[in-house]
């Protein structure tokens, strides 16, 4: 993408808003290299588009070691992750996991040794001819990321030294994004239309830096050199977006909830069924800012509009909920 890596951020310094995390982390990297040692396996937790990837950079960066970045889903057979950890690393390198939990069974038992002992199992041949190879590794740093903690399995959650969560950016974190982003493509863009782009992003930086790119084309297209708020929320409405920054899917689902199904109780297999859409997706990608945001809540028996919820869709709030 035009930028994309002019636009990331390079060190911990850059990084906006993560703020509790940033402060850990400064401690964690200085003992490392204080002691000549490998970062801990690190695991990054948290929503998609909260800068995991980012941060995995950035913490290359500050430890002055190449990153070797790869999925969870492209490690297919064992030998892809003994080709990855043998060819491309060296000592104190960062291998990122994208999407760790999706990761083979298998894939995910060779990765035991390699993270514990820094040594990995290479079988070579098969049937009774078979015979296993053991390869040292360079000591190298994992660093995993995942939108769905609770899917990794107890053995591999339990081998990272360090787990941090990352949380939704607030609507002035997003904001001070979307100006540096601004000031390092050299455009004219106001405090106060980058809150308003802050104000609508989810609390996700990277829907921020999006938003920001298109409100920058529709003043691009007015022929507006600066960009004021009203610029901005005027592309930002033009791009369906309401007060909160749902976008249709959203309102969608909340609709859904609060109509369909009066306000819920509603299963997740339920309403994924009634919107036509994958539960997984609504699960990690849809739900997380709606529960954030107050408009839904996870109960035993199901996803619950709250009285929020009734209030930003304009509807009655049913006196069950008085
Ligand atoms: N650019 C600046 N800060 C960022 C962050 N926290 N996440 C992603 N990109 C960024």
């Amino acid at each position: 993408m035009e930028s994309e890596l002019l636009l990331r951020p390079k060190s911990l310094d850059e990084y906006v808003g993560q703020t509790r995390v940033k402060e850990k982390l400064r401690v964690y990297l200085e003992a490392a290299k204080k002691r000549g040692e490998p970062l801990d396996h690190l695991l990054l937790a948290g929503p998609p588009g909260l800068g995991k990837t980012t941060l995995a950079h950035v913490i290359a960066y500050e430890l002055g070691v190449q990153i070797r970045v790869t999925s969870g889903p492209a490690i297919e057979k064992p030998g892809d992750l003994a080709a990855i950890l043998t060819n491309s690393l060296e000592e104190g390198d960062v291998l990122f996991i994208d999407e760790i939990h999706r990761l083979s069974r298998t894939a995910e038992e060779h990765l035991y040794p390699a993270m514990e002992e820094f040594k990995i199992d290479l079988v070579l041949g098969q049937g009774p001819a078979a015979r296993t190879l053991r390869l040292e590794l360079p000591r190298f740093t994992l660093i995993g990321a995942t939108t769905r903690p609770g899917l990794l399995s107890g053995p591999l959650r339990s081998r990272f030294g360090i787990t941090e969560q990352l949380e939704f950016y607030t609507p002035e974190e997003l904001a001070q994004g979307v100006l540096r982003d601004a000031r390092l493509l050299g455009v004219a863009l106001e405090a106060e239309a980058a809150r308003a782009i802050g104000e609508r992003s989810r609390g996700t930086m990277r829907i921020a830096k999006r938003l920001f790119r298109r409100v920058r084309d529709y003043a691009q297209v007015a022929g507006e050199p600066r960009i004021t708020r009203e610029r901005a929320e005027a592309a930002l409405d033009a791009l369906g977006l309401d007060r909160l920054g749902l976008e249709a899917r959203d309102r969608r689902y909340l609709e859904t909830l609060a109509v369909k199904f009066a306000g819920g109780p509603a299963g997740l297999e339920t309403l994924a069924t009634a919107l036509a859409e994958d539960p997984l997706t609504l699960e990690e990608v849809v739900e997380p800012y709606l529960i954030q945001a107050g408009l839904v809540k996870r109960t035993p028996r199901g996803r619950v509009a709250t009285r929020r919820a009734f209030e930003h869709l304009g509807l009655p709030v049913p006196e069950t909920l008085f």
